[in-house]
């Protein structure tokens, strides 16, 4: 969208934060990090690519929404500014759409507010009180979000018409031990490999009762998606491939439903797949 308004973007992965500093232009003007990521849920090591990017005195954003503040601090680890959206967790009831944009330097904030309001990109105060409404039981749903996903992640680990399985908290996790050291959770979003095709993947989210196949996270009711058709559809299918989103690529948000029921309803997932 940006690139209308003469902004220019190097995309890269970040699993190496010497490769940020060699992707630095002269003209490059801010590092923008989501971490962990959608929906690879690969995880990036902000204080060393903020200290990439201090070098270049530049500042470094952090999209934290899958973590939350509950289990990441960005501003902590040297990033200068951490955005969310508020659509996810920090609401977490699926009846608001929204985002926020928190920043450790004051001149870049009084900024933000003027943008604020000469612009009105702004919520309404009822989605406001729906959103502090949420922020009251964020811990403790995060809490739960976490021990529920970690108990499914490691399941879905061992499950025969499974693939891969992409969770932070597992050890098998490429990024599990830069987790450990700059969350103090692994989260509640998994994405997985389905064995099969797209009719396999079809067979199993059509399967599901609890999850519901949706976009979105961060609910207290738990989703299933498929990120090459709904979420990821709008890049390039070359894009795609690249990044790893494939046919057999499912992503789940793992709500605070009864932990037994999800497994349940992945097993009938599962069946459903193994039919079609
Ligand atoms: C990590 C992350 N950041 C930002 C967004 C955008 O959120 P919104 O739908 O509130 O614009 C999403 C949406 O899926 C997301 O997953």
């Amino acid at each position: 969208m940006l690139a209308q308004f003469g902004v220019e973007a190097t995309f890269l992965d970040m699993s190496d934060p010497a490769r940020v500093r060699a992707a630095m232009r002269p003209s490059t003007r801010l590092v923008w990090m989501e971490t962990p990521s959608n929906p690879m849920l690969k995880v990036f090591d902000v204080a060393a690519i903020a200290e990439v990017a201090r070098s270049h005195g530049i500042p470094l954003a952090v999209d934290s929404t899958f973590a939350t503040p509950v289990l990441q601090q960005p501003l902590a680890l040297g990033a200068t500014l951490v955005v969310h959206s508020t659509t996810k967790y920090l609401n977490g009831h699926s009846d608001v759409v929204g985002g926020a944009v928190m920043t450790s330097d004051d001149a870049l904030a009084d900024k933000l507010h003027f943008l604020q309001k000469s612009v009105g990109g702004v919520p309404s105060p009822f989605d406001c009180y729906l959103v502090l409404r949420g922020l009251k039981t964020l811990g403790v749903r995060m809490r739960r979000h976490v021990e529920s996903a970690r108990g499914i992640a490691e399941w879905l680990a061992r499950h025969p018409r499974v693939g891969r399985v992409r969770y932070p908290g597992l050890v098998s996790h490429e990024g599990h031990a830069l987790a450990e050291r700059q969350m103090s959770g692994p989260g509640g979003m998994i994405s997985f490999e389905l064995s099969g095709s797209l009719a396999q993947a079809s067979a199993f989210l059509r399967a599901l009762r609890i999850f519901a196949c949706a976009e979105s996270l961060g609910g207290v009711e738990s989703l299933a998606e498929h990120p090459a058709i709904m979420t990821h559809a709008s890049m390039s299918a070359e894009v795609r491939r690249s990044l790893g989103i494939g046919d057999g690529l499912l992503r789940l948000s793992i709500g605070l439903e009864d932990p037994g029921d999800l497994l349940a309803d992945l097993e009938r997932g599962f069946a459903a797949a193994g039919r079609a």
